[in-house]
């Protein structure tokens, strides 16, 4: 029948990594039709959009999982359905068994989840195995970063490419061998040297990707405001204002989470030090702007 196209048990493209498979099951006129499977334990994550125009809906087919919006935890199974317009932040949802849902979207969505960026995000899921106790640290450094960026009014691009970023912040880190990343003790010269040098190692693996404007943030997340941070030792003004702020919720998870020679310290604790470094190592704006975020969401006083 002209005017009908059949797509049977098929799909026109496909991305798939070890937490996800998202399908592209029609396509036209700016619209389109995907499904996407989690599985299980694993995060779905719905990212701001690029404009007032930008509409996408959800329908749950089979399966459970669960948001967190504020400290409220919302369940959401079979027939339920959400969208987003004008999304705010990323929106992190939390699969309780595996979950199929049929997305439809006024914009082309599919590049976030594009072959390269599914590609590092495996590299950085192997960093985490490899560098922590605890994992998720890319994924909370992220949420943190973005909701600083809102804080400071950042458009939504810069939002989106920040988010992008904070989550690949750490991937030149596989090439730092293991002993050294778990060592109990302090580095030595050399060793030290190889830690220096993750930051331009992930840019360079960014910069070989469709995503290669991101690198210079993902180079700078260690450079400091008085010059005494690595690898080029910036200053000021030199320093992205998008590495400032990962700069300042890296260190704040870091600080917070346990590490290999010690117990993690309290929010508060890791907040009084880094308020103590505002205007000597850390942008003050962003710091107080990150402070603002960790008040109203309850994480320190
Ligand atoms: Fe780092
Ligand atoms: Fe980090």
């Amino acid at each position: 029948m002209k005017g009908l196209s059949i797509l049977k048990k098929n799909f026109l493209d496909t991305v798939r990594n070890d937490s996800t498979t998202l399908s592209l099951l029609g396509r036209g006129d700016g619209l389109e039709l995907m499904k996407q499977t989690v599985m299980k334990d694993k995060m779905f994550v719905l990212f701001p959009g690029e404009g007032d125009h930008v509409v996408e809906f959800f329908y749950i087919l089979t399966g459970e999982m669960e948001v967190d919006l504020s400290g409220e935890k919302i369940k959401l199974g079979p027939d339920d359905v959400f969208s987003a317009k004008n999304l705010e932040a990323a929106v992190h949802f939390y699969a309780l068994t595996e979950v199929t849902i049929l997305s439809f979207s006024n914009v082309s969505s599919f590049h976030y989840l594009s072959n390269e960026i599914m590609e590092l995000r495996k590299i950085g899921e192997l960093v985490e195995h490899k560098d922590r106790y605890t994992f998720k640290h890319s994924a909370r450094v992220a949420e943190y970063a973005m909701k600083t960026a809102i804080k400071m009014n950042f458009e939504k691009k810069q939002i989106s490419n920040l988010f992008i970023a904070s989550i690949l912040h750490d991937i030149g880190k596989i090439n730092i061998p293991e002993e050294v990343l778990k060592k109990p003790a302090k580095l030595t010269d050399e060793e030290f040297a190889l830690v220096k040098k993750h930051p331009g190692d992930g840019a360079d693996m960014l910069r070989k990707t469709a995503y290669a404007d991101l690198a210079d943030i993902v180079e700078q997340h260690h450079e400091r405001i008085n010059g005494r941070g690595y690898p080029f030792g910036l200053k000021g003004d030199e320093i992205l204002t998008e590495a400032k702020i990962i700069g300042v919720c890296d260190t704040f998870d870091a600080m917070t989470e346990d590490r290999a020679y010690r117990k993690a310290f309290s929010a508060e604790y890791a907040m009084a030090e880094i308020r103590e470094l505002a205007g000597v190592q850390y942008d003050p704006e962003v710091v107080e702007a990150f402070w603002q975020v960790l008040k109203e969401e309850g994480k320190i006083q």
